[in-house]
């Protein structure tokens, strides 16, 4: 089932997500919605308080732009190491049409549970992936990366946002760029 993306600002997407204490039939739909709601909004990755669901559940798919790469579910996920810095340019489907860039570590370690609620550990994840790794955790901790961006640009940001959701509200169906360069996340 395809969801609505919550779109920044909204309070629930500022919210810590709850971890999940398992890993059973609900949370599998879950996983299962969110790739397809990824999927039909041509995002690379997906977490479920962008859903307003505020469970740590995250999915990406970083294939078509990374090559060897495979679509991930993470549930409960911990970065355990990261190291080096690298600026990406950064989007996020809860703030459509933006893109900005954003300072994070270039390769990063992350445990958590698997779809099936197995222990997996993503080694000294790089490029696009790394990003998005620590783009959706984020999430996860109420943090968007307009939340790394200076006061200034982020309040432009939101003045766009807010015009957005009015259009959005009114029935208006909203400009939508062309898929570019900048992955959303
Ligand atoms: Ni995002």
């Amino acid at each position: 089932m395809v969801h609505d993306i919550l779109i920044w600002p909204d309070p629930r997407l500022k919210e810590a997500a709850k971890p999940v204490a398992a890993v059973d039939a609900a949370v599998r739909k879950l996983v299962d919605d969110m790739f397809e709601t990824m999927y039909v909004a041509e995002g690379v990755g997906l977490a479920a308080p962008q859903i307003g669901v505020l469970s740590r559940v995250l999915v990406i798919d970083t294939s078509p732009r990374q090559e060897g790469q495979k679509p991930i579910a993470l549930i409960n996920p911990v970065i355990v190491a990261s190291r080096g810095k690298v600026t990406w340019n950064e989007g996020c489907l809860s703030v459509p049409g933006e893109a900005e860039d954003v300072e994070r570590a270039e390769v990063v370690t992350v445990r958590a549970l698997d779809r099936d609620g197995h222990a997996i550990e993503i080694a000294d994840a790089s490029g696009l992936l790394a990003i998005a790794l620590q783009h959706e955790t984020d999430h996860l901790d109420g943090t968007l990366f307009v939340d790394h961006l200076s006061a200034l640009k982020r309040e432009v940001i939101k003045r766009r946002m807010k015009r957005l959701k009015a259009e959005i509200a009114e029935g208006k169906q909203p400009h939508r760029d062309e898929e570019g360069e900048r992955p959303a996340l």
